[in-house]
């Protein structure tokens, strides 16, 4: 960040998955921080954190954390931010929120900053990140739309446990113990079993029989891409994955589709992005591969034989970096750099 302006930084949810990307984000990226406030529940106040290799004490998250904070990064789920989030913007923060509680209210952008960082200038005090899904299936779609107009995507996707936070990833480790060891498996996290096993995903199921996580993807493309006819239908499914997602998409253009080469070119173009489509050796992106890595890895580009319109290829990025964390930071840059008045 070419800033030599500091600010006041608040993390809401530090002690939990994303929040602990957080710290290693803005740390790696040498955000300029002034003062740093981290933030959790009541459990976790007194708690010591490190940040760029200095203790930090957590606090707790009440109405009053907010004083002289300009930016804060939200992560501790959708009710503390419906709670919070108004009272950060009334002491004058500009609210940079995780969870889906403001990502459809039109009021609020809904910004992946490669694709349409130019909506973070409209914001009224909060900016809402994608869904992790939708953010890395944009990652891979979004190159591809300055060949061709696109009509439809087809995805299902391959998530991680992490996806649903540090309890998510605890869950599926004890489970792969207690199968091994032949005992009873523990479900506290997710619904069915999940070690050697994979469940359509644990978001509520609506009336139209999508789940709520396909309904995102479906709905949050459309307002990132400022697209409200490109179709999209999704299959969200649950692996036994740690970290990282990975996703199967089926793109069809409007007319004729472009050459395999130019879809190459654009995404390896394409910052956030890596092509890692090696047919000779049948190596192609892999969850444990993306995992702590800032960019998405595409491969498996390939003409769909059954449309001649359509191509398809396969996505991984690390959901709680590109998904969460890294997208909310980089929209905090561009935040910054470009939309936040020097004050005085
Ligand atoms: N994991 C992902 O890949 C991902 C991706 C995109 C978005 N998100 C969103 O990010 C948020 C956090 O996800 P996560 O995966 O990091 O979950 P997590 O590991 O369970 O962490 C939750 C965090 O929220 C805090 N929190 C919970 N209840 C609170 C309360 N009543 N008051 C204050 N703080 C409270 C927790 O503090 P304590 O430690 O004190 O309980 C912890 O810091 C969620 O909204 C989630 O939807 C997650």
């Amino acid at each position: 960040v070419s800033n030599s302006r500091h600010f006041n930084v608040a993390i809401a949810g530090a002690t939990g998955a994303v929040g602990a990307e957080f710290l290693k984000v803005l740390a790696d990226r040498k955000f300029p921080i002034a003062n740093l406030k981290l933030l959790a529940s009541a459990r976790s106040a007194g708690k010591t954190l490190m940040f760029d290799g200095k203790p930090y004490t957590v606090e707790e998250l009440t109405e009053h954390s907010f004083q002289d904070v300009d930016i804060a990064l939200f992560s501790a789920g959708g009710s503390q931010s419906k709670k919070y989030a108004d009272a950060a913007v009334r002491a004058g923060a500009v609210v940079v929120d995780n969870s889906s509680a403001f990502r459809m209210d039109p009021r609020h952008p809904l910004v992946v900053p490669e694709v349409n960082p130019e909506d973070i200038g409209t914001h009224q005090g909060i900016i809402a990140n994608p869904n992790c899904s939708t953010i890395i299936m944009l990652m891979a779609v979004y190159p591809l739309t300055k060949l061709g107009r696109i009509k439809r995507i087809v995805v299902s996707t391959y998530q991680a446990a992490s996806g649903a936070g540090a309890a998510g990833m605890d869950e599926l480790v004890e489970q792969t113990r207690e199968y091994l060891a032949e005992k009873s498996l523990t479900k506290k996290v997710f619904p069915h079993q999940y070690a050697f096993n994979l469940f359509s995903h644990n978001s509520p199921v609506t009336e139209n029989g999508y789940n709520e996580e396909e309904m995102k993807m479906m709905k949050e493309t459309r307002k990132i891409l400022h697209d409200d006819q490109i179709g999209v239908t999704a299959t969200c499914v649950r692996v036994p994955v740690l970290r990282a997602h990975s996703e199967a998409i089926n793109i069809e253009f409007e007319g004729a589709r472009p050459s395999l080469e130019a879809i190459r070119d654009a995404l390896a173009a394409f910052p956030g992005v890596q092509v890692r489509d090696d047919r000779a050796a049948n190596h192609f992106p892999m969850p444990i591969e993306v995992s702590d890595n800032y960019d998405c890895f595409v491969g498996r580009i390939r003409n769909d034989l059954s449309n001649e319109r359509a191509v398809d290829l396969f996505v991984a990025g690390d959901q709680v970096l590109k998904g969460a964390a890294l997208n909310a930071v980089q929209i905090a840059e561009v935040l910054i750099e470009k939309f936040m008045p020097a004050k005085k």
